[in-house]
């Protein structure tokens, strides 16, 4: 069966303990330089990626690509506008014509029923590199960059503050999935998708939703946040004014557990969803949690390409 990666679900929290030792081995075994030396199985020699962006990236962009590169395969981009996606071929057709072409294919997209309906058409791995509606790789490196920070998934206390968006329902999903406790501080209308919600509480996580930051904060060993506007929202005077008291400041900072660690997908607004004081101070591991994007990535490659 194909092994789509759509949601952390498609890969389970068997598998995703599983990706997490794989990218903590991969990792220590690897030199920082060059950044694209193949590690010394090269799992991938010889597979193609293909990387669809219908919105900005950084971070996803790099990482699946020096992931491949490390891996031993290599990576192909298509800006959606300048394909023939972007002049109206269909998804289905697309998903059929990638998959004599290439080996996998990762898409960073708006409507998550299109992801679905390339991975149902495709007859290679599919791998969500965000929708509006989830942000499944992104917590896998969040995940990556607590546990080597000595935290066990179990029963860990995670903060997130502000929107309930894309990525809080991710990490919501992987509560469920790997049995940690979240508390949403967020204002109300805000919420993170219900369904997300149902799921991780149906599999025994605790998720509590607060409009009260310290109460959501209080005792966490994992505080978390993002952009208070995601990518093709809205947004607006009235948005941004109600996320204000969720700003991950020194004073709410102070209210976690003394060794909490601050955790932001990037790219920051400095200023808003995060003081430079909190981003660039001693409890954030902000910079290893991009970079353990490249890492963790390797991981979902492997998993999705059947090698782990
Ligand atoms: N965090 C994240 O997905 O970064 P990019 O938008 O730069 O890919």
């Amino acid at each position: 069966m194909t092994r789509h990666f759509l949601s952390l679900s498609d890969a389970g929290g068997d598998t995703i303990a599983a990706m997490l030792n794989d990218a903590i081995d991969r990792k220590a075994a690897r030199k920082d330089w060059p950044k694209a030396r193949p590690d010394a199985d090269a799992p991938l020699a010889g597979h193609v990626l293909a990387m669809i962006f219908e919105k900005n990236s950084t971070r996803t962009r790099v990482s699946f690509d020096m992931a491949m590169r490390q891996l031993g395969g290599s990576a192909l981009i298509m800006e959606a506008g300048s394909t023939q996606l972007g002049r109206g071929e269909t998804v289905a057709d697309t998903a059929r014509v990638l998959s004599r072409m290439v080996d996998a294919i990762m898409i960073r997209t708006d409507d998550h029923a299109k992801i679905e309906e390339l991975a149902h058409y495709a007859e290679v791995p599919v791998i969500n590199g965000l929708t509006d509606l989830s942000h499944p790789c992104q917590i896998v490196a969040d995940l990556l960059t607590v546990v080597e920070r000595g935290f066990a998934l179990p029963g860990l206390q995670v903060a997130w503050l502000g929107d309930g968006n894309n990525v809080a329902n991710s990490l919501i999903e992987a509560a469920g999935q790997m049995k940690f406790t979240v508390r949403i501080g967020g204002p109300a209308g805000y919420e993170p998708n219900a369904g997300f919600i149902e799921q991780a509480r149906a599999a025994g996580a605790e998720v509590i939703l607060t409009q009260d930051p310290a109460e959501a904060v209080k005792g966490a060993q994992v505080v978390v946040t993002d952009t208070w506007v995601s990518m093709g929202q809205p947004g607006g005077e009235k948005h941004v004014a109600a996320m204000q008291p969720y700003q991950v400041n020194a004073a709410l900072m102070a209210q976690a557990d003394p060794r909490a660690m601050f955790l932001h997908c990037l790219p920051a607004h400095r200023e808003e969803e995060v003081t430079n004081e909190v981003i660039d101070g001693p409890q954030s591991a902000v910079w290893d949690e991009a970079e353990n994007r490249l890492h963790s990535q390797k991981s979902v490659l492997l998993w999705a390409l059947g090698k782990l």
